[in-house]
């Protein structure tokens, strides 16, 4: 079927999520919203997310997509099982698929959660991983610091290893084996936090997960994008389209991307 899988986020962010549903799913094609005039979503009230996100979602809905996936932990946490129970399509969260991945990978069950305030306040990792094993051992951290070294494109550099080092000094003694990366944005840190928590930490990140998980749902359906046609991706930001493309070209290594600024 080539009617579009919408993706939202707070910003650029969801961009990790898009690449690997671009990567597993290279037919389908992609509508893209990131709310960059509005992000950061992490530190807002649960009813201000809410709301963006609403707005996003309204906004893909326009364009008769099939699927949506909300690639924003913060929105995920807050608002997933009200647009879940609204919409008629499939809807996918990042926060379960982050949680299933983290745990086929760890042996000790000492897991890390890094996350944005909203998404650490909502206990939404633990919950989640909780669920499936109870004796896991959760240390979960709010890094306010991570996001806007992403959103203006500092991810990189011995600006952003020392935020990062700061922040994870505290989690160094927690002695884990794995830890998530619960924020859509970390992704592009994470050879820097990696570095930072030590080789010996499996790092994850949702998208994987999320995106097999999105093919999983869409195959059930038969609902897929077979044949071979081009794939025509459009992405939307609330704030400036040039800065939105110099960032979505370089993570997704793609020219001339065609990025609209749109009002919410
Ligand atoms: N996209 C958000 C998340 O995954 C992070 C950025 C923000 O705070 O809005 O939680």
């Amino acid at each position: 079927m080539k009617k579009p899988i919408g993706i939202i986020d707070s910003g650029v962010g969801g961009l990790t999520v898009a690449k690997e549903v671009m990567r597993q799913l290279p037919n389908e094609t992609i509508y893209y919203v990131g709310d960059t005039a509005r992000c950061p979503y992490g530190p807002r009230s649960s009813e201000e997310v809410a709301r963006f996100t609403w707005d996003m979602t309204e906004y893909l809905i326009q364009y008769d997509i099939k699927m949506l996936i909300i690639a924003c932990n913060t929105a995920t946490a807050v608002v997933l099982n009200e647009i879940k129970e609204t919409l008629s399509i499939p809807v996918l969260g990042v926060i379960l698929p982050g949680a299933r991945a983290a745990l086929k990978h760890s042996h000790s069950g000492k897991i890390g959660v890094l996350g944005t305030v909203g998404t650490i306040r909502s206990n939404a990792y633990s919950k989640a991983l909780k669920s499936i094993n109870q004796d896991v051992k959760v240390s979960a951290l709010a890094c306010p610091k991570f996001v806007p070294l992403v959103e203006s494109g500092e991810y990189e550099g011995d600006f952003a290893r020392r935020i990062v080092s700061k922040t994870l000094q505290q989690m160094k003694a927690d002695r884990l084996d794995t830890l998530i990366l619960g924020c859509t944005h970390y992704p592009l840190l994470e050879p820097i936090i990696q570095e930072v928590i030590g080789a010996e930490v499996k790092v994850i990140s949702s998208g994987e997960e999320t995106a097999r998980e999105a093919s999983t749902i869409l195959d059930y359906n038969e609902s897929l994008a077979v044949g071979d046609h081009t794939p025509h991706h459009r992405f939307f930001t609330t704030g400036s389209s040039k800065i939105f493309a110099q960032l979505a070209s370089k993570w997704l290594q793609q020219d001339h991307l065609i990025v609209e600024t749109i009002d919410l």
